[in-house]
């Protein structure tokens, strides 16, 4: 085993405490250990995307962060041959949710979700992919 340290805001080891509560953990180290699995494996699943997909990326993002909208907009132009459509939610005063369908090749809609997550204020994207392979 290898010992690490991180920081974390508050807020967000409170909930992630509150999880693992919920989930019966006895040991955060624990907690830690499976959730970087988690992370792992949704990484592999979608770096193994299928030529072309169908789906929705959940992005949730605080609009106050300054350049978070020139830089979210800018990338979905650049990605405009696979964006079908987008739906924006104001969620609370600082956060918004969108919604983006997307149609097209694996590779790009992966670009697409991986360039999305680094934007600064992004605090989560999320793909979920149709399932073309139950209906071909
Ligand atoms: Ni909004």
């Amino acid at each position: 085993m290898e010992r690490i340290s991180i920081s974390l805001p508050e807020k967000l080891l409170r909930e992630f405490d509150r999880v693992l509560r919920e989930k019966g953990y006895v040991s955060r180290s624990e907690g830690i250990r499976d959730a970087i699995r988690s992370y792992i494996i949704e990484h592999s699943h979608i770096s193994n995307l299928p030529a072309e997909i169908a789906g929705t990326v959940s992005v949730i993002y605080d609009h106050e962060k300054s350049e978070l909208l020139e830089k979210l907009t800018h990338t979905q132009h650049e990605f405009s041959e696979i964006i079908q459509s987008t739906l924006h939610l104001h969620l609370d005063r600082r956060n918004c949710m969108e919604v983006i369908v997307v149609r097209g090749s694996g590779s790009r809609v992966r670009e697409f979700v991986d360039r999305v997550k680094t934007i600064k204020g992004v605090k989560f994207a999320k793909l979920t992919t149709s399932v073309p392979e139950v209906l071909s």
